[in-house]
């Protein structure tokens, strides 16, 4: 029997049979290189269940487990949640030089928004303070906006309506504003941060998987971000997602891609506003 310092060993097949699953229900593409990071990633899984081998994991997985809730776990343990509040700052600058000029022309009083895969909250919140600051400083813009976020991933969802983040993951955003939409702890030991109340209402989240064929949201968005996802899908999925996205996106509304994503080859209504943002056309 393994001894606690020696790692389960995946075997190929069980390798193969979780990035089948993975691919075909989450879209993440799990090339024979990742097999070192799934099995590390799910090691604790195997340890919270005190179980010795893979094989016994996978029967409960995918035939012992009736509630579902393994599976959730395992989708949690291998998806990558990497974020940033402002990241790709540009996209930001968009917004508030193109974008919500625009939709006040055009007459929006109330804006959705929707932050596709939000991961622990930074991108929604970021959101939420562009639109804050810009209806502070443009008094006849708009009346109100909500943000949905979601994601595939639980884990990150607790963590994105808890809103709690460190001292080092706002250092980058000016004192001004953190003393505007962020409240210290009170206990300083902490070196923690909370999204103020104000901000937290105007957000809310939930499960949802970019790979359904239908999803439970609003009807349509004015502005939706699907930043730092598709990359890991094959090209045909991120054609499916991205029209399944537009079908949610008013006409002339804008959506934001990744800066390492594209629609180049696809056939779209979009025209390019800016690096990765676009409008969709008004057929
Ligand atoms: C790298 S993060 C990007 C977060 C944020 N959009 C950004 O750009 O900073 C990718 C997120 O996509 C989520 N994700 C992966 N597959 C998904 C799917 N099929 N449906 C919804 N979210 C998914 C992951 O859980 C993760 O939180």
């Amino acid at each position: 029997m393994p001894n606690f310092f020696t790692p389960v060993e995946l075997t190929d097949k069980d390798y193969s049979i979780i990035s089948d699953y993975i691919q075909k229900n989450v879209g993440i593409r799990m090339p024979e290189g990742k097999k070192v990071m799934m099995q590390s990633r799910l090691a604790s899984r195997l340890r919270a269940l005190g179980m010795h081998s893979y094989e016994e994991y996978l029967n409960f997985v995918f035939n012992k487990d009736t509630s579902g809730q393994e599976l959730i776990f395992m989708t949690n343990a291998l998806t990558t949640n990497k974020t940033d509040f402002f990241r790709e700052a540009d996209h930001f600058e968009t917004m508030a030089n193109i974008v919500l000029p625009d939709l006040t022309e055009k007459g929006h009083r109330t804006i959705h928004l929707w932050s596709s895969a939000s991961s622990s909250g930074e991108e929604p919140y970021t959101l939420a303070i562009v639109m804050s600051e810009y209806m502070r400083t443009h008094s006849k813009s708009f009346s109100d906006f909500s943000i949905l976020g979601s994601d595939i991933s639980t884990e990150v969802l607790d963590k994105a309506v808890n809103a709690v983040y460190t001292e080092a993951d706002v250092s980058g955003i000016p004192l001004e504003m953190k003393r505007r939409y962020f409240l210290r702890n009170k206990d300083k030991e902490q070196h923690t941060v909370r999204i103020k109340p104000e901000l937290r209402a105007k957000c809310s989240f939930q499960r949802l998987n970019l790979m359904d064929s239908s999803w439970e949201i609003p009807a349509k968005f004015e502005i939706i971000f699907c930043r730092n996802v598709l990359i890991y899908f094959d090209k045909p999925t991120q054609e499916k997602i991205i029209k399944h996205l537009l079908y949610h996106l008013i006409p002339g509304g804008y959506l934001f891609l990744g800066h390492s994503e594209t629609v180049f080859s696809m056939d779209l209504p979009l025209k390019t506003v800016g690096p990765t943002a676009y409008r969709k056309e008004i057929c």
